[in-house]
């Protein structure tokens, strides 16, 4: 099967400055796929070369199988690309980019879909308005239209979410799960790693130019955390036995790592053996953004908001 995305061995340098550092990725047609990253981790310069935009300095990307340096239409006819910059051209109406975005690609008859477009994302009462008037939501909305023009079946989207209003991200969201379910592959950024939990299968965490992992969510969240059991015991004492086990403690509770559910049963036996009465338990669940703060070392870094924020 041809992958829908594929990058082999891609390094970018600007100067002194690596970007990117040899990065190898394969996301499968039918994906809905994170790329994750503190800024400046080479998230938008590895988009900008799969689009065709930046030119790798070693290494190469495919599209649908189609290289996007050697068979530069072909891998742009298969990919829709929503940039994290608002670029737009200020004088044209929401409609005509649409439409002059669709003659781009040789599509002449593209109203019904452009409807359609413009229906899901809301834009129906802007479509004649300029682009220079639109608040910057709308804009990125058209943005997204944009992208979508040609019915693209690998759509990557950079932070399209950054700086957006909620009613936008979920009905932004609800069209793009849509196209995912109609076999569309999906690939986004984002600095909401709740977003990219709730919506995405797969990711990819690039540190500094270089992936430093690469796997499903539920994996990455398991493999690297782990479990938290939160205790509250009378006596207030650790038994022993369960003393290696101890993460941390506070004035009531005992934090306990464990790797697996089935090492309950271990604490479980420890503490009936020690005749410690528990007065609280509860299992932690860990998050995506715990995993990353582990695996990137980016603990409490400003650039990763609760998508609440
Ligand atoms: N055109 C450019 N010229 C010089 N340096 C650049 C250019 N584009 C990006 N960079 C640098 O490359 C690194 C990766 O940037 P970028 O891909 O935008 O990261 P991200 O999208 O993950 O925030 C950063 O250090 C950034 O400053
Ligand atoms: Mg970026």
């Amino acid at each position: 099967m041809t992958a829908a995305i594929e990058v082999r061995q891609v390094h970018k340098r600007f100067g002194a400055l690596q970007a990117l550092g040899g990065v190898d990725l394969e996301i499968d047609t039918g994906e809905f796929f994170a790329l994750l990253g503190p800024n400046g981790a080479g998230k938008t310069t590895l988009i900008n070369i799969i689009a065709g935009l930046t030119l790798a300095s070693s290494g190469c990307v495919r599209v649908m199988g189609h290289d996007v340096v050697a068979d530069y239409r072909e891998a742009r006819r298969v990919l829709g690309v929503v940039p994290q910059e608002l670029v737009f051209d200020p004088f044209f109406t929401v409609r005509e980019t649409l439409v002059f975005q669709s003659g781009y690609y040789g599509l002449k008859k593209n109203g019904d879909w452009i409807d359609e477009i413009i229906h899901h994302l809301d834009l129906a009462d802007k479509v004649d308005t300029n682009m220079r008037s639109l608040s910057g939501g709308m804009k990125r909305r058209v943005l997204v239209a944009q992208a979508l023009v040609h019915k693209p079946p690998v759509i990557v989207l950079d932070e399209p979410t950054a700086g957006v209003d909620v009613e936008l991200r979920q009905a932004l969201w609800r069209f793009i799960k849509q196209l995912n379910r109609n076999g569309h592959t999906i690939v986004l950024t984002t600095h909401y790693l709740e977003e990219a939990e709730a919506l995405c299968n797969r990711v990819a965490m690039l540190k500094k130019g270089n992936i430093v992992a690469l796997d499903s969510i539920r994996n990455l969240i398991n493999g690297i955390s782990g479990y938290l059991i939160r205790l509250r015991l009378s006596p207030d004492t650790l038994p022993a036995a369960l003393q290696p086990l101890m993460s941390s403690r506070d004035d009531v509770y005992f934090f306990l790592a464990i790797k697996e559910y089935s090492q309950l049963e271990i604490v479980m036996a420890a503490l009936r053996v020690a005749q410690a009465q528990i007065l609280e338990l509860q299992v932690l669940q860990p998050d995506l953004e715990e995993a990353f703060v582990k695996i990137t070392g980016n603990a409490g870094s400003p650039e990763f908001l609760p998508v609440s924020a």
